[in-house]
């Protein structure tokens, strides 16, 4: 009997749980109960240009009175608690796909007492969706889409406890999880996947997969199933997603260490193991006990062969996907492509640990439209952000010379590579968004509750200030920087505030959050995150739905929209209780949006006594207008 249910604790608590840090308690330079709400956000805005943004200098009582609602083409919606999706009044939503719909006319129909068998589970949309992008090829809509992790005791309802017990059980779980390119097509009927398109196509946890960049064919990826680590099986744990301009999506392996385990309970773990929360025992997937590529007893090198962004080409459904190892392994939150001034290929990327960093990705050749492609994501520089107090901030450059590292140990052992030049410790950095209307960019720092408690996992001081201003953060905030010389490839920023959830309702400090924070669209733990075409920031969390204590009036979790002139922010859409509401894309046209709804707790979609299915969602307005 386990001592703790694994079914029941989020990756980065049984991270906690497995390797535990020390509390620190010297390091906190703020005390955050102390000060009042609107002095604290002073000090913040003051350092950046965001100050007419946080509606600063605007008379405000802490309701919304902050900016225009004319930017807003919806009327907000309050929070909920039941279990099904809202959208405002002219809005309509539909089922897309759930977990377990067929692909392909040869894969079983869905069956709710086992979950489905083995046999078509590679055939069918995967479980809990995540990132997405569409994509227009040949006149048809294609999307990409993730499929994070398997929630256990819903995928194998039949074990107790959703313990895998066989190699069927685990190669199910496999199946289930990856990457789902599929086309899609607005009919009579709605929406719906088109079933047989050449197009579909389902990439899982043992689809060969071509490694490149500085890593590929280092000794420390080599296996003995692949003795010249050029090809690895599979991509785990894909969260955020990316796209190109050139038309191919990037998919972004997180919390890739939860699968590994070893059957030699008393194995020695290097510190690379540490630093990346590779353990003994696993996240309960039990891969390690029956297929040895997850053993570290049997196959040391195969942990460092995940943790990076993956390459996938959706218009030619026979290309290996790439595991693109110059943009660094860590836990991949997204990958969100822009492009420098001169146009070279902008990446910038978060690593969703408490404590980890906010890394950029500059490629050494420009991008030319038609032009070849091939290595611009394997040769550039990566850099780390470091963020001042006075509201500047500078990217690190992770070279040899700064790290005494080899470009390919850098690739491979990032996170120690960003420790050693002094990199920023952020309160778990989530998706990035760029603004398509002006240079600047924006990042979802979730939450963080050891913020001024504990040193992240490789020792570095977590202090409370600059970006994550406040200890024990537990409604997390949303960072803006502003390019130098508006141009995305320079190493210069300064940075601000675009928000800092919290309850105002409760606190009158700054648990508060900032002043475009109100009763009525209070939020906790911003995670997904899209800017529309018409500049609009599209805000998705993944926090406590509890509705209680301190995140009462919170509701289910929800999808925001922030105008970032104004910093008025209203919710959307709500998802059913117990789920996270991750993804978003547009069809091309623009009148039909794709959201995703991640482990919904119970009775959603199918009703009571039926599993619970992680699905894509399609909202439209009902009278066929635009919706970003
Ligand atoms: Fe998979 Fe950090 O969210
Ligand atoms: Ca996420
Ligand atoms: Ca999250």
């Amino acid at each position: 009997m386990r001592k703790t249910d694994l079914n029941r604790i989020s990756a980065d608590e049984w991270d906690e749980i497995n390797d535990p840090r020390p509390e620190v308690n010297d390091f906190d330079r703020v005390v955050d109960d102390a000060m009042s709400r609107r002095g604290f956000l002073s000090g913040i805005i003051a350092l950046g240009s965001g100050a007419t943004a946080m509606g600063l200098g605007v008379p405000t009582d802490g309701n919304a009175s902050i900016g225009s609602a004319a930017r807003f083409q919806f009327k907000p919606i309050d929070m909920q608690r039941d279990r099904t999706v809202h959208v405002p009044d002219g809005y309509t939503w539909e089922i897309l796909t759930r977990w377990g719909d067929p692909l392909f006319s040869d894969a079983p129909e869905f069956d709710h007492i086992t979950g489905g068998s083995l046999r078509g589970s590679d055939r069918v949309f995967g479980e809990n969706t995540d990132g997405m992008e569409a994509f227009l090829v040949d006149g048809r809509q294609l999307i990409a889409v993730n499929h994070e992790f398997a929630s256990r005791k819903v995928n194998l309802p039949a074990n107790d406890g959703g313990v895998p017990k066989s190699s069927q059980d685990v190669e199910k779980l496999q199946n289930l999880q990856g990457v789902t390119v599929m086309e899609v097509a607005d009919t009579a009927q709605g929406w719906s996947v088109v079933i047989d398109s050449p197009y579909n196509r389902r990439i899982t946890h043992k689809t060969p997969i071509r490694i490149a960049g500085p890593a590929a064919g280092h000794d420390l990826l080599k296996t003995d199933a692949d003795p010249d680590g050029m090809l690895a099986l599979g991509t785990l744990n894909n969260c955020g997603a990316g796209k190109t301009p050139w038309g191919t999506y990037l998919t972004c392996e997180e919390n890739f260490n939860s699968y590994f385990g070893s059957t030699d309970k008393d194995i020695k773990r290097p510190d690379d193991y540490k630093r990346y929360g590779i353990g003994r025992d696993g996240w309960g997937y039990e891969y390690h006990v029956f297929d040895l590529r997850f053993d570290i007893s049997q196959t040391p090198n195969e942990p460092r062969r995940a943790g990076y962004v993956v390459e996938i080409d959706p218009a030619n459904p026979n290309t290996l996907p790439v595991k693109r190892t110059g943009l660094g392994r860590f836990k991949h939150e997204n990958a969100e492509v822009t492009l420098a001034k001169d146009g070279r290929v902008v990446v910038y990327m978060g690593d969703d640990e408490r404590g980890e960093f906010l890394y950029k990705f500059v490629s050494h050749e420009v991008y030319i439209p038609d032009g070849e492609t091939e290595g611009l994501l394997d040769d550039g520089q990566l850099f780390v952000a470091h963020f001042s107090q006075d509201g500047s901030g500078r990217w690190l450059p992770l070279t040899p010379n700064a790290t005494g590292m080899s470009v390919a140990e850098i690739a491979i052992f990032t996170r120690m590579a960003a420790s050693k030049v002094g990199a920023t410790t952020m309160d778990r950095p989530e998706w990035v968004a760029v603004n398509p209307s002006k240079v600047e960019a924006y990042c979802c720092l979730t939450n963080n509750k050891y913020r001024g408690i504990k040193s992240n996992r490789g020792g570095d001081d977590t202090p409370v200030g600059g970006p994550n201003p406040r200890k024990e953060n537990r409604f997390g905030q949303i960072v803006r920087w502003y390019p130098a010389n508006d141009d995305h490839g320079d190493v210069v920023f300064r940075w601000d505030l675009f928000v800092m959830a919290g309850n105002p309702d409760l606190y009158d400090d700054a648990r508060g959050g900032s002043e475009n924070i109100n009763a009525g669209n209070m939020f906790n733990s911003p995670d997904g995150m899209q800017f529309d075409s018409t500049g609009l920031l599209w805000i998705q969390t993944d926090g406590k739905d509890s509705n209680d204590g301190r995140y009462k009036g919170m509701g289910n979790n929800q999808m925001l929209a922030g105008d970032p002139e104004s910093g008025r922010i209203e919710r959307f859409l709500t998802g059913p209780k117990g789920s996270e509401v991750t993804g978003l894309t547009w069809s091309s046209d623009r009148r039909s949006m794709f959201v995703g709804i991640q482990h919904p707790g119970s009775q959603f979609p199918d009703g009571r006594g039926k599993l619970p299915r992680s699905s894509v969602i399609v909202v439209r307005r009902a009278d066929g207008g635009l919706v970003g």
